[in-house]
C-alpha cells in the first residue's frame, strides 16, 4: 500500500509495506495512483514521497521474483512517471533506500536523506541488475566510476558518502520528513528540467575506455562464474555510450538474461536461507521466539592461537570488554603481540580508528595468564589446542570460577561438546561456538546445542553472533558438526582421486572453476595438513597407535588414503613450511605452484600399491567430491543434527567458500535433480564399494523415490522423532 495525504500544497506519498516497504505489485499500484492523484489536483504545487516507519524502501518485493512476468518492468515506469511529473518530488529517505526503493528516489528531483540512512543497488547480490532504469539514471548522477562501483558491488552507502557522491541533496540529523515538505515548497515553481536525471549527459571521463576495460577486468575477476556483475557492468556501460532509452532498452534486455539464468533463484534461495536460519528450533518446543538470550557484558577468550587471535578481534570490534588469557607469559606475549597488530589493522580500515575500537584501554581488553580473573564475565570462548582431555581440564576450571550462569562455549572444530560439558557442573551452559579461520573476517559461527544445552544458552550464542556480524546456524552434536562432516568425504574423494591418477592442480581446478575460492588441496595448504594428521593420530588412524598389521590403505574395512599422513612425515604442513600438496616460494608463501617432486612421488606410491594409473575426467572429479558432500548432508537432515536444508547451504556459503550464486550444497543438489545425484552416487559406489561415502543415504533414496520433491518440502519426509537438535 503506499497512503496518499494532501496537507496544504504538498501531497504525501507513504509507502507503506511492513516491514521494509518493500515494492510489491499493491505498493506500486497505489504509488501510481498517489501520484495521478496529485497531478490531477490542482491545489497540490509538489509531492513528497517517504516510506511508514522511519524505511523508505527495501525495493522490489523479492517474493515475487519467483513469477518474473508479473514482476519485470513494473517499476520503470512508474519511476519515468515520477520524472516527467510536472510538480516536483521530493524524495525523504530515512532508514533504507535500496534497489528498486533507490530507483524512485532516483526518478524524483530532490533527495533529502537522514544522517544514518543507508542507500545502495543490492540487486546484483540476488542475481539481478537496478532493472528500473537504475543502471541508467544513477551514472548520470554520480558519475560512472562510483555508480559502476555501488552497482557491481551492490553495497550500501551512509548517507554521508551518498552527499558527497551527490546523490543526495541535503542530509539532516532529524525530522526528514518536515525537511522535505520545506524543501518541496520552496521549489515550487522551480524549472525541473535539470533535475531529470534522463535527461542529464554522463558526466564526462577524459579516458572512458581506458576506465572501462580496466573496469571489466575487475569485475570478471572478482565475479568466479557469477552473471550479475558482468551484467550490471554492460548496462552502465551502455549508460556510457547510448542515449538513455536504448540505455533502458539494454538494462530490459541483460535483466531477462539473468532473470532466467538460475543464479537469481539460488542467490535468492541465499538471501533468504540467511533468514530461515534465525528462527532457530530445539525438540524441547524451545525456539527463537521463547528464549531470550541474556546479556553479554563482559566475555573472556581462552587460548590465543590462530582461532583466538581472531575472536578476540572480532569481540573488540563489536565493543565487548574481555579478559584474553593464555597459559603462560610467553604465549601470552605472542598472543598480544598478533592480536594488536590484527586490532591496527582492522583500526585503520574504520572511521575513528584505534579510538572507535578502543583496544589499548584495559578496561576494555585485559590480557592475563590468571584464570580468577574470569570470575565476573558473562561468557567464555575456549579456543585451546584440539584436545579433548585438556578441554575437559579448561572447562572443569572454568565451571569452577566462574559466576553462575556465565556462558561457557567451546571453538572445538569436531570434539563432542556433551563430553565437554561432562567436565563441568553446569552442562546447561556449555555450547559449541565453532568460529572459522579467519575468525575476525569469516561470517559463519556454527552454534552447536549438547544434550544439555539450555535454551537461554542458545538464544545467547545466537545473539552474539549478531552482535559480531555473524551468521549463527545452530546444529545438533556429532563429530565434525555439519560443516566438517560434510567436508571429510569431500576431501577423502580428492585425495583418492590422486591416488586413481589425478593431480592436485587438476583436482583444485575442477573445483574452482565451479566456484570455490580454494580447491581442496590448497585449502588444505593455506589451512595446514598437520591439522588433520594430529587428528587422525588421536582418532588411532595413523601414527604410533595405529596396529601393527593394519593395511596400508584400509581402516576398519573401508578405503584409507595414508598419502596426507605420508606428506605430514615428510615435513610438508603446507604453506607454513613451505610445500604441502604444492611447492611455495618459502616456507609462509602464498603463490601455489605445482611440484615435480609430489608427481613423481605419486607415481612411485601408485606402483608401491599397484594402483593403475587411469586418466579422470572433469565431470568424474566435480561429482565424486560434490555429490559425496552432497550425500552427508543428506545423512544429516536425517538424523535430524540440522533443522533444514537451508541451513547448511548458509553454513558452506559461508564458512566453506561455496560459491553463492550456486545457492549452497542442498539448493545445488536440487538443481541438478535428486536423480542424477542419486544415480550417479550409485555408479560411483558400485565402482568403490569400499567407500561409505559414496553410498547412497537412505534419506536421499526416499526423496528421489517419493518423485524428487521441491527443497521447500525435503524435511516433510522425515518422521519428528529423527531430531537430534
Ligand atoms: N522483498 C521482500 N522481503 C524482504 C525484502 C524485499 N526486498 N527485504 C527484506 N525483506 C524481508 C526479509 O525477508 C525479512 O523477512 P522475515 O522477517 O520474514 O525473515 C524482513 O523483510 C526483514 O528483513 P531482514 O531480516 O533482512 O532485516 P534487516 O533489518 O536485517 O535488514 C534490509 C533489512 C537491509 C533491508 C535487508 O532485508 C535487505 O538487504 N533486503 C534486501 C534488499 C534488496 O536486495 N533489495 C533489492 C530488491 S530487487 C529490486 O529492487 C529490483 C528492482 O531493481 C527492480
Ligand atoms: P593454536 O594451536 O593456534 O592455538 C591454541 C592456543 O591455545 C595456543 O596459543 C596455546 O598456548 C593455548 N593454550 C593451550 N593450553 C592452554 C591453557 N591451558 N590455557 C590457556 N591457553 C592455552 O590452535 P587454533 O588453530 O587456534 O585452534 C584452537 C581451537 O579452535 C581448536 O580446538 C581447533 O580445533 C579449533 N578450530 C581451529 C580452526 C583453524 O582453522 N585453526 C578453525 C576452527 C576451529
Amino acid at each position: 500500500m503506499a497512503h496518499y495525504a494532501r496537507g496544504s500544497a504538498v501531497a504525501v506519498i507513504r509507502l507503506c509495506n511492513p516491514p521494509v516497504n518493500a515494492l510489491s505489485l499493491a505498493v506500486l499500484q497505489a504509488l501510481e495512483d498517489g501520484l495521478k492523484k496529485a497531478d490531477a489536483d490542482p491545489s497540490v504545487k509538489a509531492v513528497m514521497i517517504c516510506g511508514e516507519n522511519g524505511k523508505f524502501s527495501a525495493g522490489a518485493d523479492i517474493r515475487g521474483f519467483s513469477s518474473p512476468e508479473r514482476h519485470g518492468g513494473a517499476l520503470g515506469p512508474i519511476v519515468s512517471l515520477i520524472e516527467s511529473s510536472e510538480k516536483p518530488v521530493v524524495a525523504a529517505i530515512e532508514g533504507v533506500a535500496l534497489g528498486g526503493g533507490l530507483e524512485v528516489a532516483l526518478g524524483c528531483h530532490y533527495r533529502i536523506a537522514h544522517m544514518k540512512a543507508q542507500m545502495g543497488l543490492p540487486e546484483v547480490t540476488i542475481g539481478l541488475l537496478p532493472g528500473a532504469e537504475g543502471t541508467q539514471r544513477l551514472p548520470r548522477l554520480i558519475g560512472v566510476p562510483a555508480a559502476l562501483d555501488m552497482i557491481t558491488t551492490g553495497k550500501h552507502i551512509p548517507a554521508t558518502e551518498a552527499l558527497k557522491l551527490g546523490l543526495v541533496d541535503e542530509i539532516v540529523e532529524e525530522n526528514t520528513i518536515e525537511a522535505a515538505i520545506r524543501l518541496a515548497n520552496k521549489v515550487i515553481g522551480q524549472p525541473l528540467g535539470p533535475r531529470r536525471l534522463s535527461l542529464k549527459p554522463i558526466p564526462r571521463l577524459p579516458n572512458m575506455e581506458a576506465f572501462l576495460r580496466e573496469a571489466l577486468v575487475r569485475v570478471k575477476q572478482q565475479a568466479r562464474g557469477w552473471l550479475a556483475p558482468e551484467l550490471c557492468f554492460q548496462a552502465v556501460r551502455a549508460a556510457a555510450e547510448r542515449p538513455f532509452a536504448a540505455g533502458v532498452r539494454r538494462e530490459r534486455e541483460l535483466l531477462q538474461v539473468l532473470l532466467t539464468s538460475g543464479q537469481a533463484r539460488a542467490l535468492q534461495h541465499a538471501f533468504f536461507a540467511e533468514r530461515a536460519v534465525r528462527r532457530w528450533a530445539a525438540p524441547s518446543g524451545a525456539s527463537w521466539s521463547s528464549a531470550a538470550p541474556q546479556p553479554v557484558r563482559k566475555a573472556a577468550v581462552v587460548g590465543l592461537g590462530t582461532m583466538g587471535r581472531g575472536i578476540v578481534t572480532s569481540l573488540v570490534k563489536a565493543n565487548i570488554p574481555l579478559v584474553a588469557l593464555e597459559q603462560n607469559l610467553e604465549y601470552l606475549n605472542k598472543g598480544r603481540k598478533a592480536v594488536m597488530l590484527l586490532l591496527e589493522r582492522e583500526a585503520m580500515k574504520m572511521e575513528g580508528g584505534a579510538q572507535t575500537l578502543d583496544f589499548h584501554n584495559p578496561a576494555r581488553l585485559h590480557f592475563t595468564v590468571d584464570f580468577d580473573l574470569l570470575r565476573d564475565v558473562d561468557l567464555v570462548i575456549e579456543a585451546v589446542f584440539e584436545n579433548m582431555a585438556l578441554k575437559k581440564e579448561i572447562f572443569h576450571k572454568l565451571s569452577k570460577i566462574c559466576k553462575p550462569g556465565a556462558l561457557l562455549c567451546t571453538n572445538t572444530s569436531a570434539l563432542n561438546i556433551d563430553e565437554i560439558a561432562s567436565a563441568t557442573s553446569c552442562p546447561q551452559q556449555v555450547i559449541g561456538t565453532h568460529f572459522f579461520s579467519p575468525a575476525h573476517v569469516m561470517r559463519l559461527l556454527e552454534i552447536i546445542r549438547g544434550r544439555h544445552t539450555s535454551p537461554t544458552a542458545i538464544a545467547t550464542a545466537m545473539q552474539l553472533a549478531k552482535a559480531l556480524k555473524k551468521v549463527g546456524v545452530v546444529v545438533g552434536n556429532c563429530f565434525g558438526f555439519v560443516g566438517n562432516r560434510m567436508m571429510f568425504p569431500y576431501v577423502q574423494q580428492a585425495v583418492f582421486l590422486l591416488e586413481e591418477g589425478s593431480r592436485p592442480e587438476a583436482v583444485d581446478q575442477v573445483l574452482e572453476d565451479f566456484g570455490f575460492k580454494l580447491g581442496p588441496f590448497r585449502m588444505s595448504d593455506l589451512a595446514g595438513l598437520d591439522v588433520g594428521w594430529r587428528s587422525r593420530k588421536d582418532q588411532g588412524l595413523t601414527g604410533p597407535s595405529l596396529p601393527s598389521g593394519t593395511p596400508a590403505r584400509q581402516r576398519h574395512g573401508q578405503r584409507y588414503s595414508p598419502l596426507p599422513d605420508l606428506l605430514c612425515e615428510q615435513g610438508r604442513f603446507g604453506q607454513k613450511t613451505g610445500k604441502g600438496w604444492y611447492q611455495y616460494e618459502q616456507a609462509g608463501g602464498r603463490t601455489a605452484t605445482p611440484d615435480p617432486w609430489l608427481h613423481s612421488f605419486l607415481s612411485h606410491y601408485r606402483d608401491t600399491h599397484h594402483i593403475k594409473t587411469r586418466f579422470i575426467d572433469q565431470e568424474e572429479i566435480l561429482e565424486r567430491c560434490l555429490f559425496s558432500l552432497i550425500n552427508e548432508g543428506f545423512a544429516i537432515l536425517a538424523e535430524g543434527i540440522a533443522s533444514g536444508p537451508e541451513h547448511l547451504d548458509v553454513i558452506y556459503i559461508n564458512g566453506y567458500g561455496w560459491p553463492k550464486h550456486r545457492g549452497g550444497p542442498m539448493f545445488y543438489a536440487s538443481t541438478v535433480g535428486l536423480p542424477r545425484v542419486l544415480a550417479k552416487l550409485q555408479k560411483y559406489s558400485e565402482v568403490h564399494p569400499d567407500v561409505p561415502g559414496l553410498r547412497p543415504s537412505a534419506f536421499l533414496k526416499k526423496l528421489v523415490a517419493a518423485g524428487n520433491p521441491p527443497i521447500k518440502e525435503w524435511m516433510s519426509y522425515l518422521s519428528q522423532q529423527s531430531s537430534k537438535l
